[in-house]
């Protein structure tokens, strides 16, 4: 332990390796938790991660146990849910028929098991529909920037072209949409889809409204495209106040619907869902296509994980909603918290007196904020050793240059207390 392994003779030219791992997009999130370890006291406005008081209550024996008596109870046999558990799965999931329960009680969403695959992470998902909804010499993924740097990351491993529309803070205009398609069809490539999180977006928050929702679905009939719609932060809206989901208010099948349990429930079972009942002209729903692609890639999503998932599903009367509900009330109480902080410490939202500013979401896990000067890593670096506070620069976030100046505070991991100390210390950072 702690000795230096012998350095081997041949060294990899680096060249040969794909330049996804040198790509300075990726490589700015190693950076982050390069150093998020070198200043383990800073407070860190950077993760995106889940409250970790919200793991003492998962009992991960107990969940599976939950799962397994279900099994019990829906008639296999001890040696049945042993196997079911422990053995390999099937690609397409082991809980899909819990999903499927559940998004028709959550969101009037009407569909079979054979809709639903469950994968490693909504992040899989990302992929796998990224990979068999595009061919990559003639297509493109549309995005709303600032975006999800999952999916950039995604499409740059595919080799998939990404095109960007703009947010004004109330999302994508679908007349952008209209121009960026035929523009992008004029430069040879045809956009396939339009990822989308319309409920408080990562890292903008922004949430759209039901007009703009049906708008951008009659706008993706139009033009022949699918929507992704990453679910992945709605359970933080307050409750009764989220218009329908876009896979609920989806009439003509455009819509594929990405879903998280990591934050809803922990992120260490890695498990995510999509749902997507389109029919190919086999009569195969897309969800079985996607599952096909899904056994090259991580054969099956560890059913130990899905059981997990399955059990938390179980003890919250069969619903997502329910099992983030009180999970949705911290992430809402913290963010109050540190938009109150911000106007305290640092002035009016919409620009202080040296000229920074932020937005002011109603739910989600992020304020995205807007400098004066360059949001780079030597700022970042600065902020952690002189002042000890911790963000993520955006621009990863960006197709281009357009994050430069912006960053992003995510409040879910913090304690108020902490989120207060923290905005002291970022108000120091940015007087500068
Ligand atoms: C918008 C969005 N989608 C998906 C994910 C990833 O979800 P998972 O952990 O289930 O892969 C994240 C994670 O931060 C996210 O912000």
């Amino acid at each position: 332990m702690g000795e230096t392994a012998p350095v081997s003779r041949y060294a990899i030219p680096a060249e040969r390796l794909h330049g996804s791992v040198f790509d300075d997009r990726l490589l700015s999130m190693v950076f982050l938790n390069e150093i998020m370890a070198r200043f383990p006291e800073a407070i860190s406005f950077a993760p995106g991660a889940p409250h970790e008081s919200l793991f003492e209550g998962v009992d991960v024996g107990r969940c599976v146990d939950r799962y397994a008596a279900y099994l019990r109870e829906n008639g296999l046999s001890p040696d049945g849910v042993r196997s079911r558990l422990y053995q390999y799965g099937p690609s397409r999931g082991l809980v899909n028929d819990l999903v499927a329960e559940a998004v028709r009680r959550d969101e009037r969403i009407d569909v079979g098991p054979d809709a639903v695959l469950l994968t490693v992470g909504a992040q899989e998902a990302i992929f796998l529909l990224l990979r068999v909804l595009h061919e990559a010499a003639t297509d493109a993924v549309a995005v709303v920037e600032p975006t999800y740097p999952g999916l950039l990351g995604a499409a740059r491993l595919l080799g998939l072209p990404v095109v960007g529309l703009g947010d004004d803070g109330a999302g994508p205009d679908p007349a952008d949409l209209r121009e960026l398609y035929q523009r992008t069809l004029k430069a040879g490539r045809r956009i396939r889809t339009l990822y989308l999180c319309p409920d408080f977006a990562n890292p903008s928050g922004t949430q759209l409204s039901l007009e703009r929702r049906k708008a951008l679905l009659a706008e993706a009939d139009r033009l022949d495209l699918l929507i992704i719609e990453d679910t992945a932060y709605r359970f933080t809206a307050a409750p009764g106040s989220a218009p329908p989901s876009m896979k609920a208010l989806d009439d003509v099948g455009r819509v594929v619907q990405v879903g998280s349990f990591a934050k809803i429930a922990v992120p260490g079972a890695r498990t995510g869902y999509l749902i997507a009942d389109q029919r190919t002209d086999t009569g195969t729903t897309l969800a079985e296509h996607l599952a096909t692609a899904k056994a090259a890639l991580t054969i099956n999503t560890a059913p130990i994980a899905q059981a997990v998932a399955g059990g938390l599903l179980l003890e919250h009367g069969g619903s997502i909603a329910e099992l983030g509900r009180a999970k949705g009330e911290l992430y809402r109480g913290n963010l109050r918290h540190l938009l109150a902080a911000l106007r305290l410490h640092i002035g009016p939202p919409e620009g202080n007196a040296a000229g920074v500013r932020w937005n002011e979401p109603a739910g989600g896990f992020f304020v995205q904020m807007t400098l004066p000067i360059p949001a780079d890593d030597a700022l970042l670096y600065r902020s952690a050793r002189e002042f000890g506070v911790l963000w993520t620069p955006m621009r990863a976030f960006y197709l281009g240059d357009d994050g430069e100046f912006r960053l992003r505070l995510s409040c879910s991991s913090l304690n108020p207390p902490q989120i207060d100390e923290g905005v002291v210390r970022l108000a120091k950072a940015l007087s500068l």
